[in-house]
This record gives C-alpha cells, structure tokens and sequence, in this order.
C-alpha cells in the first residue's frame, strides 16, 4: 500500500499526489495546489484547529472515543493510584518515572525553589481584596518574569530547567498567597519539607506561621487531584503556551499566558462555573427544568462535553472515587448528590446522549475543592498549579524541536478591497 494521497483539482483537472506521514498530510503541500504559477497556492482552513495537528509529541496520548489518557505511555489510572504528584510531575517532563535518586534530586530542586521575594509580596498586596485569584496568578507569573531575567535565555537546557524548576516550586506559593490575600489573611510561608500538596493546603488552612496543619487523607485527595491535572495534550491553554513559547519570550510569560487561556468558563473556569450552576438549580426537583433550558440553548450544562472525549472523561471517573474519599473527613456534600442526579439524567437524555457529552475533569473536581473548605473562585487555580507542569513540559518540547517555528497561522482576508479615504479625512488634514 502506498503512503501517499492524491488529490485531483476540478479547477485544472490536474493531480497532485502528496505524502502521508502519521496520518497526516502537511498543509504546506497543499501550497502546490495552484490555477496559475503565480497563485499563492491552496492553504487549508480550520478555524478553532479542529483537524489540524500543531506539533508532534511524547507526552500525553488521548483517545478520545475509548476514554484513555495515558501521560509517556502509562495509564492515568495507574499513575492515580499508585505515584505521587512530584514523581508524575517528573515523569511529564523527563519522560520516565524517577529512580528513587533521581526523585529525591527532584524534590531538592523543588524545595529550593519553594520562596518569593519580599518584592513579589509587595506586588500581590496591591491587588483590590475582590481580586479574582486567576487574574492574581496570571500577573504575578508575568511578574516573576523580571526577577529572573536569565530565563529569556531559552535556548540553553541549563536555564530550561532552572526555570522549569522555580516555576513548579513557585506556582502553589503565589496561588495560596492569592487565596490569603482575597481573605485578608498574613502569608502562611512555605514548608518545603511538607509533601507538594499538603504544603499547598498548609498555606490555605493554617492560621499562623507556627501552625503546621496536616491531613493526609485531604493531602493525598489533592495529590491524586494534581495528577489528574497536569496534562492534556494541545488544549486552549497549551497552545496559548506553545505559540507564546515560540516567539522565545521567557517561560514566565509563557506560563502566564497559558494561566490567562485557563481561566475562561469553557476551559479551566468551567469547574467555577459547575458550582455556580448547582447553586443555581438549588435541588433535584429543579433539574428538568434546567436541562430543558440547556436543550433550548438558554445555558449550558457546565462540566460537560469536550473536544476531544466522546465517551466518559477517565479523569472525572478517578475524581468521583477521590470525593467520596474526601467525604470521609469533611462528611458528604449535598452537591455531589445534586451532580449526579443530574449526570444521570442528563446520559438518559438523547440531547446529551446523541451528541456524546458526558462529564469531564470539571464537573466533579469543584465539589471535592469546596468540601476542602476551598472557595469557587479559587478552583481554577487549583488546575493551573498541576497543569503548568504540562505546560512547562510541552514548551520544553516545543523548544527543543527543530522542526517548530514561531507559530504564526494565516488567515481568509474577506474584508473590503482597496478603497479611498472619505474626503472629509484627507481635507480636515490638509
Ligand atoms: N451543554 C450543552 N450543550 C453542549 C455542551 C454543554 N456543556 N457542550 C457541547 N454542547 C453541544 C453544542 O451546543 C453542540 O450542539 P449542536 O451540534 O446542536 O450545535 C454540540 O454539543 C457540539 O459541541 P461543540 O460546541 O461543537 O463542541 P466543542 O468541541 O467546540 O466544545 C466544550 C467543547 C468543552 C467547549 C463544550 O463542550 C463546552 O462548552 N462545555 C461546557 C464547558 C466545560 O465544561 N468546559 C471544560 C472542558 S474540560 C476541561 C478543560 O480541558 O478545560
């Protein structure tokens, strides 16, 4: 059989035959597709690149009809159930899980990156109280960008991961300090030594410096929550960080850019949004009215559908057994009952069924962060902390792969033609 695809144009009736490498055709030989030698030549158009295919990868395999995420070939399953946040956050961006050496080389790392200077502080407290945490964590990862001025050095693998290194052990800290400054609390300093997670929820929880608050069911429940996080393959987020990354701006910015992607409702703020709508439906008898308003296209139903799922998301399976692990300390929540009487009605409903919506990573991920005593505002930044490993692992990707360039797509022009400045304008200017 011959890899290859030809392509007949009815404008010339001429046939081009093009190479087909991974299931796929490149766009630029599209390009030879042309009526006349000085054509431009034939671009393909995919707006939201629904079929179109940015990069080539290692990291995190998606199967979006059998419901599998799998991050450097293992299952996300396994990797929930039997590793740590820290040993998977290697794994993403090393490509193998760590020997019990490298782990422990791993974590120094981390931990001596576990600190903000005073100045960043500072910055954080001008912020109004009402600020919204993601808008909080987007600037300050911007900011960081100028107290590290070798970052822009992107092409040295030294600094890659120096930087990789204080952004994984920074992001909990600006996160936590965003969540105190929002409740007019002190800054809670960070305990390297605590697990990754457990520390997070010491800097939320304790009420003093002197205060080392450890649950280790919740810790782990955040753990395993962290996992399920940090990649996706080329999400709105991901691509905003490998597009920013290729103009070699300095992974800060980059990271704050693909923070800035995370936050709206139909990405990382949908598990915002999801809590919101529970509170909106209020209780059981209401749901029929809800779904026939989401079938009317009034709203939708938060929390589910995806691009690339059409069958169960296997992150949000792993999140409901994690709930009722977290509802063992904090007793259940009356809104994952809520959720499901509305899962359950919303997969025997045609609507949802015909269009293959089911739950994803949000819908479930907000109750378990609010019986943690977390509010829904800061549930978005609860995903950027685990995502930015994935975000900085693609970059390193993208940075490292000589086949990329600065991503710069086209586009159809159909506005106006040439014309001429109203007469009003050029007489007012002479
Ligand atoms: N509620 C009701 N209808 C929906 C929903 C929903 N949540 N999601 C999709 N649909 C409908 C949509 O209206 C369309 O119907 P029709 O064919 O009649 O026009 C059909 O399903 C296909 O949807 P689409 O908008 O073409 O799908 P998409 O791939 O462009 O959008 C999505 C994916 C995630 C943005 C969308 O499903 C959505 O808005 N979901 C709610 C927000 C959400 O939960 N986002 C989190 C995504 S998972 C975490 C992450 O990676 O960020």
């Amino acid at each position: 059989m011959e890899n290859t695809v030809t392509i007949t144009d009815n404008r010339t009736e001429k046939q081009y035959t093009l190479p087909i490498t991974n299931d796929t055709v490149k766009a630029m030989d599209l390009r030879k597709i042309k009526v006349n030698p000085d054509d431009f030549g034939m671009m393909s158009y995919d707006p939201a690149f629904t079929n179109t295919a940015s990069c080539k990868s290692q990291i995190t395999f998606i199967d979006g009809d059998k419901g599998i995420l799998r991050y450097r070939g293992y299952d996300i399953a396994d990797l929930a159930a039997f590793c740590t946040f820290p040993q998977v956050a290697y794994l993403v961006i090393h490509g193998e899980l760590p020997t019990p050496e490298q782990e422990s080389a791993w974590l120094t790392e981390l931990r001596a990156h576990m600190y903000v200077f005073e100045n960043i502080k500072k910055f954080m407290e001008g912020f109004r109280h009402d600020a919204h945490p993601m808008g909080m964590l987007v600037s300050t990862m911007a900011a960081l960008s100028t107290f590290y001025p070798d970052a822009k050095d992107v092409r040295n693998p030294e600094t890659q991961m120096h930087s990789i290194h204080r952004i994984i052990g920074k992001i909990p800290i600006i996160a936590a300090y965003g969540y105190r400054h929002s409740k007019g609390l002190d800054y809670i300093p960070p305990e390297p030594k605590m697990g990754y997670a457990e520390n997070f929820l010491n800097m939320i929880w304790a009420r003093s410096p002197m205060e080392h608050l450890r649950n280790p069911v919740l810790a782990r429940a955040l753990d395993v929550l962290f996992i399920l996080h940090i990649d996706h393959e080329q999400n709105c987020s991901t691509n905003a960080m490998r597009a920013v990354g290729s103009s070699e701006a300095d992974p800060f910015l980059s990271t704050a850019a693909a923070a800035a992607g995370l936050a709206g409702p139909l990405h990382g703020g949908a598990n915002e949004a999801v809590l919101k709508m529970l509170g909106e439906i209020g209780s059981k008898e209401n749901i029929p009215e809800f779904i026939k308003g989401v079938k009317e296209g009034k709203q939708k139903l938060m929390g589910f559908g995806h691009r690339v799922y059409k069958n169960y998301d296997p992150r949000a399976k792993q999140i409901k057994k994690t709930a009722e692990e977290v509802f063992t300390i904090t007793g259940r929540s009356k809104k994952i009952d809520l959720a499901m009487e509305l899962e359950r009605i919303a997969l025997t409903d045609d609507y949802f069924v015909s269009r293959k919506l089911y739950p994803n990573v949000d819908y479930y991920s907000g109750i378990i962060y609010e019986a943690m005593g977390l509010e829904p505002k800061m549930f978005t930044v609860l995903f950027a902390i685990p995502r930015a490993v994935g975000w900085l692992a693609q970059w390193h990707e993208l940075i490292n792969d000589p086949e990329q360039k600065i991503a710069r797509p086209r586009q159809v022009y159909v506005g106006h033609e040439q014309r001429k400045l109203p007469d009003s304008y050029t007489h007012a200017a002479r």
